[in-house]
């Protein structure tokens, strides 16, 4: 029997552990080769051991899988066009790129520091933005040789720290919601060349956030990433090709498509500040909440 990913040649970052490794794992089951990247690093973002990752590649090939490593930054420019090239000259293609490596470095504004910003930002947007550029230079230049849309996928990473808006969190939480407006707008621009890009907002029990909170048995089986994969297996098929630019919100018992921004209440232009302060204040009141944590309006 043919399977879902049969033939799919697929990128996933930050696949040595956590929410990456479940995709790899069921990336490979469903019949993609898969190249597991993963930096190895503290959730802090210090260190370098490539052990997880050859462990997940290990555990794949056991099970019957294709699978390799591959140990580069992908917050690194020249390191995120390797892992691109290093693919499409092992495997002879690349289907689909999963974006999720991640690091945390929580502070208030406050309290932040320039490194903390920095580091945070790097690894979510500029480690989101590297690897999906190189991938779409070669999915480019493949449809200009074929004259043939490719039919590939790129698959980001976003958060309810960034949609919804967390406390502590202003370097992450903004990477996040960037993350979520690179998508819409690479979806706009991909689409000529048979790209998608979607992403997930997913809530997991991971190293990520085992610390945050007492959970119960159950919410914590709602809450293994096994939920989530399913959602990465079928967006990385050929089967997904016309959704492209959302956001899935899925795992702790969610399963969800977000709405993003949208023009709210409207009013007349005001060319004097001293007549602006009614209208701004009628338009804030009867503009739609921003959502809590849990996505629904704040009381
Ligand atoms: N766990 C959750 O509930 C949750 C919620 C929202 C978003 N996310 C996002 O999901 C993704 C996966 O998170 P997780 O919970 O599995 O965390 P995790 O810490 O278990 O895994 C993240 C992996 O990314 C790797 N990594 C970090 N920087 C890297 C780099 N520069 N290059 C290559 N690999 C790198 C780490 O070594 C690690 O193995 C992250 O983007 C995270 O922000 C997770």
């Amino acid at each position: 029997m043919s399977k879902l990913c049969d033939g799919r040649v697929v990128i996933v970052t930050g696949a040595g552990r956590g929410i990456g490794r479940e995709y790899a794992l069921a990336l490979a089951a469903h019949g993609a080769k898969v190249v597991v990247n993963d930096l190895g690093v503290s959730r802090d973002g210090m260190g370098r051991d490539l052990s997880a990752a050859q462990s997940v590649v290990d555990e794949i090939h056991a099970a019957g899988g294709e699978a390799m490593v591959n140990g580069d930054d992908v917050a690194d420019w020249e390191g995120a066009r390797h892992m691109i090239e290093s693919t499409v000259a092992h495997y002879g293609a690349l289907h689909a790129l999963v974006n999720n490596a991640g690091i945390l470095r929580d502070r208030m504004l406050v309290n932040m520091e320039e490194g903390e910003w920095d580091a945070v930002i790097n690894v979510h947007l500029k480690g989101t933005f590297a690897p999906a550029h190189h991938a779409a230079v070669h999915w480019r230049s493949l449809q200009k040789l074929s004259g043939e849309p490719v039919d590939a996928r790129i698959i980001n990473t976003s958060s309810s720290s960034g949609l919804y808006g967390n406390i502590g969190q202003a370097n992450y939480g903004a990477a996040k919601a960037g993350i979520a407006a690179l998508t819409v707008i690479a979806a706009r621009e991909l689409k000529r060349y048979g790209v998608t890009v979607n992403a997930i907002s997913p809530h997991a029990q991971t190293r990520m956030t085992e610390n945050l909170r007492e959970r119960t048995p159950e919410e914590i089986a709602a809450r293994h990433p096994r939920w989530i994969a399913p959602v990465v297996v079928w967006l990385a098929s050929t089967a997904s090709a016309e959704v492209t630019g959302r956001v899935f919100e899925v795992g702790g018992g969610h399963l969800s498509a977000m709405e993003g921004w949208h023009r709210g209440p409207e009013a007349a232009p005001v060319d004097d500040p001293e007549r602006i302060g009614p209208v701004l204040l009628d338009l804030a009141r009867r503009a739609r909440r921003n959502a809590d944590m849990k996505g629904h309006d704040l009381d």
